[in-house]
């Protein structure tokens, strides 16, 4: 059965006060069940995100004959099968719109004694995933793509994957991760170099579980045959949908803001600085360590922002939060440019064509180019825009709202839901004014 289209309509104006938790980190709650499933013994999670996304993970290894209890209020209990204990799925495994599904769950499957299949939506299907088949084959996998190395994956698993050395074409957390975790099922060492550094939960949960993981300058190595041991994790906010609140709070007149509990690993935190070099009010308060990964209570004040060329550098470290960030840029004075931004065009939807069209529809002077955008800060109007089924997006234009001259209509939110489940009332507790409307 396919659900009906789901629209967001967000009234003119408004302002973003209060003191919240935006849902559990996606990224770390994606690891905490794939690690507390392959691990020996039970494993505790408490602040699961009970996203969409992390439900289709938890879904692959339950139908690999993993128990788990929950989620309940974000609690978990997994009991690990080892690394040697799954068995074959009986059916392909649904990754939903999750690439990280897809991507590290290839990297597990490929050291598995069974072949499976890994599918998804139709936006899943448009992304490649060449840049985990072509590791993993090298490691001694057999993997078959449709054309162009999209989805589904036929995964031919071998228990005797070959350690490699990979040196990453593209900064991608997720392809860093789909080999270290083959490599956990792999003879010999694996490393991984990358070009820039990208988030690095894998590599901090593997030790939190008691697995050995070696970082020399920007080479991971690992090496297979250990074990994982059962832990408790404890999952933080997730800071890329923290970003949705703390730029409608910078935008916004009057605005104060606390999120509480955000994850702020500093392979993540690009946003904070972009937002911060942009004359953002942002200050990190009781900064702590929460099972490996640093958190802190976020403070957002309203804020005149100013237009800034945004450092390659920072682009790794904010990928997923370019949408809300753009939206920042129109509120600026002045022009904002990116560059070297390229994957955000094989995201969720191409989010560089995707969030141009939709700014322009709101009378913003934005756009696209090959590798980024070119913004003009000035004027929101009201408008209809489309957010492809791009969860990020459906957010991110939600917050224009709060500046917008009129209401906006946002098409096709209902993906919200893999990965900021009960989006629409926090945003509404915070003040937006927000309403949905089932679609044709
Ligand atoms: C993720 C890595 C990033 C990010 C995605 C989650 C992860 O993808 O965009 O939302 O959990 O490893 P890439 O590795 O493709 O950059």
């Amino acid at each position: 059965m396919t659900e009906s289209r789901l629209d967001y309509i967000v009234e003119a104006g408004g302002s973003i006060k209060g003191r919240f938790r935006v849902p559990g980190d996606k990224s770390i709650s994606h690891r905490a069940v794939m690690l507390g499933a392959l691990a020996d013994g039970e494993t505790q999670v408490s602040g699961l995100l009970e996203g969409e996304d992390v439900l289709a993970t938890l879904g692959a290894f339950r139908a690999m004959g993993v128990q788990a209890e929950g989620p309940v209020n974000g609690a978990l209990q997994i009991r690990g099968l080892g690394l040697r204990g799954m068995r074959a799925p009986e059916v392909a495994i649904d990754c939903g719109n999750s690439g990280t599904s897809m991507r590290l769950l290839a990297g597990i499957l490929a050291g598995q004694p069974f072949s499976s299949i890994l599918q998804g939506d139709a936006s899943l299907h448009r992304r490649p995933m060449g840049r985990v088949i072509r590791p993993l084959e090298q490691m001694g996998a057999r993997i078959e793509s449709a054309e162009g190395g999209r989805p589904p994956l036929h995964i031919q698993g071998n228990p005797r994957l070959q350690g490699i050395h990979y040196e990453l074409p593209v900064a991608s957390a997720q392809v860093k991760s789909a080999v270290l975790l083959a490599g956990l099922f792999a003879e010999g060492e694996t490393s991984v170099t990358e070009p820039a550094p990208t988030r690095d939960h894998t590599e901090r949960m593997l030790q939190g579980f008691g697995y050995a993981v070696r970082r020399e300058e920007t080479t991971i190595t690992l090496r297979g045959g250990g074990n994982l041991h059962g832990t408790r994790v404890q999952v933080p906010s997730d800071i890329s949908s923290a970003a949705f609140f703390m730029v409608g709070a910078l935008i916004s007149p009057d605005a104060d803001l606390v999120l509480e509990d955000v994850g702020v690993n500093p392979t993540r935190t690009g946003v904070i600085e972009i937002l911060t070099r942009m004359g953002g009010r942002i200050d990190l308060l009781n900064l702590r360590e929460v099972g490996g990964e640093p958190v802190a209570d976020i403070h957002i004040r309203s804020s005149r922002l100013t237009g800034i060329c945004i450092p390659e550098k920072l682009v790794p470290l904010a990928i997923d939060e370019f949408p809300a960030i753009f939206v920042a840029a129109a509120c600026a004075t002045g022009r904002t440019v990116l560059t070297g931004a390229h994957e955000l065009r094989v995201k969720e939807s191409d989010r560089i064509a995707v969030m141009a069209t939709g700014l322009q529809a709101l009378g913003v002077a934005a756009e696209a180019t090959e590798d980024g955008m070119i913004i003009d800060g000035g004027l929101i109007q009201g408008g209809s825009v489309d957010s492809h089924g791009d969860h990020r997006i459906a957010m991110s234009f939600a917050m224009a709202g709060l500046v917008a001259k009129g209401p906006i209509h946002i098409r096709d939110c209902r993906n919200v839901a893999t990965s900021f489940p009960g989006f629409p009332d926090l945003a509404r507790a915070a003040g937006l004014g927000l309403r949905l409307e089932e679609g044709a």
